[in-house]
């Protein structure tokens, strides 16, 4: 059998449970992957007492990566600083890597992999996309013999969450978040959940995947869910929707484009019934048409799935070098992929007002599919502005912006006016 001493860096949420999956069932990963893990060191900035195991502790966690008796660092502390020096230095010192850090990969990505290939060592990142649904070994393995055209996605388990408490329990914002923190679901700070950083983290790491782009998340457009409303979901509802965090990517000739954005997603398509704090992700081949994946991608359990299945990986002989080094596509910000909009306006309660908003997408060359404007039930005021719907038709990002800027200049519109993809079956 083989054997594989690890050092673990981090024993927060994910730590834990694979320094838990380790000690208390490691008859598993003996049986289905044939390779005996052993614990070497742990590094836990906050001493022994937060290891609940009987383990060789240390607060410095660069001995991890100093120490010869040790074959792989597992890196679970998050973050681009001492994470960065911790994966260099290991490196350096011939050891492999897991990484669970999708701000890590997907930053410095290219300079670490070229390190690791230099220096002759591997670096595991399953457990940084999608958590315990491999999707990486999917489009690194089993989807090798196909060209990706395209990926569409829901990659944050959080916002997820979050989105489908609003949605089935009514809960609100805050509530939701909370939970999701108290499941573990959550970043350490969660704003990077919420604004939508992890999931483009985690489309720009497919994207270098699927596309051979730079791992580069900054190239990637995206917004969060913060602007999701409860009378968002309550309209989405009302026409046949659930809203999703979407990520989408694409490549046409050489260029690539991805993106996430919170995203109206029609009740008969798969991702809309993609609940709690499940990941979906749909890739779509020249050879296979689509594959779809769908799992855990948060909380510790997912992760240290992840984290472990590339340890046996690594163990077994790790995988191939890739053959298009040096060959990258471009990464860019602006797409041209086409969707239908929602709009949520409020406009004065005056005649012509409608009209006027109308003419302008008219103007725009802008169809629209469906209008939803509610009878004032004030009795005994008018109602000096009512909330407007709006559906159109199949738009780009760059016009969906222009139509934005377009209507902040109706005076007739009395809020910002809020825009929404809506899922197209690519
Ligand atoms: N905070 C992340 C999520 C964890 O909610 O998806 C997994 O990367």
């Amino acid at each position: 059998m083989k054997s594989l001493k690890i050092g673990v860096c981090g024993v927060g949420n994910v730590g834990g449970a694979v320094l838990d999956n380790i000690t208390n069932a490691p008859d598993i990963v003996r049986d289905n992957g044939g390779v005996n893990i052993e614990v070497s060191q742990v590094g836990a900035r906050k001493g022994k007492s937060v290891v609940p195991f009987d383990l060789d502790v240390t607060t410095n966690l660069m001995d991890i990566a100093a120490n010869s008796d040790i074959d792989v660092l597992v890196e679970l502390i998050g973050g681009c600083d001492l994470a960065k020096d911790l994966v260099e230095e290991s490196i350096r010192k011939g050891k492999n890597v897991v990484t669970a850090n999708k701000a890590l990969i997907s930053t410095h990505g290219d300079e670490l992999f070229q390190l690791a290939k230099d220096h002759g060592v591997q670096i595991g990142f399953e457990a940084s996309v999608a958590g315990g649904t491999p999707v990486i070994k999917a489009l690194r393995e089993g989807l090798v013999a196909n060209k990706v055209n395209w990926f569409a996605g829901i990659l944050n388990g959080t916002t997820n969450y979050i989105l489908s408490k609003m949605s089935d329990d009514n809960s609100s914002f805050e509530d939701a978040l909370k939970e999701a923190q108290d499941l573990g679901l959550a970043e350490s700070d969660p704003t990077m959940d919420v604004d939508g950083t992890d999931a483009a983290q985690k489309a720009s790491i497919l994207s270098a995947l699927a596309f051979n782009t730079p791992f580069d998340f900054r190239s990637v457009s995206y917004e969060g869910i913060e602007s999701v409303s409860s009378d968002d979901i309550l309209y989405a509802e009302e026409l046949g929707y659930s809203i999703k965090h979407i990520a989408y990517g694409s490549i046409e000739g050489d260029e690539v484009h991805v993106s996430a954005y919170p995203t109206f997603v029609s009740n008969d398509q798969l991702l809309s019934q993609v609940g709690q704090q499940m990941n979906a992700l749909e890739i779509s081949c020249d050879g296979i048409g689509s594959t779809v994946y769908y799992g855990p991608g948060a909380g510790p359990k997912p992760t240290a799935s992840a984290v472990i299945a590339d340890l046996v990986d690594i163990a077994n002989g790790g995988w191939p070098e890739t053959g298009s080094a040096g060959k990258k596509n471009k990464l860019l910000k602006e797409g041209k992929q086409e969707f239908s909009r929602y709009y949520n306006l409020e406009v004065k309660n005056e005649a012509g007002a409608i009209a006027k908003v109308s003419a302008l997408f008219a103007a725009s060359d802008i169809s629209i599919e469906a209008l939803i404007q509610k009878e004032s039930k004030q009795t005994n005021q008018e109602q000096s502005h009512v909330p407007v719907i709006i559906i159109t038709g199949p738009l780009s990002d760059l016009n969906a912006l222009q139509m934005l800027e377009n209507l902040g200049s109706v005076e007739e519109i009395t809020n910002s006016v809020k825009q929404f993809r809506i899922h197209n079956a690519l």
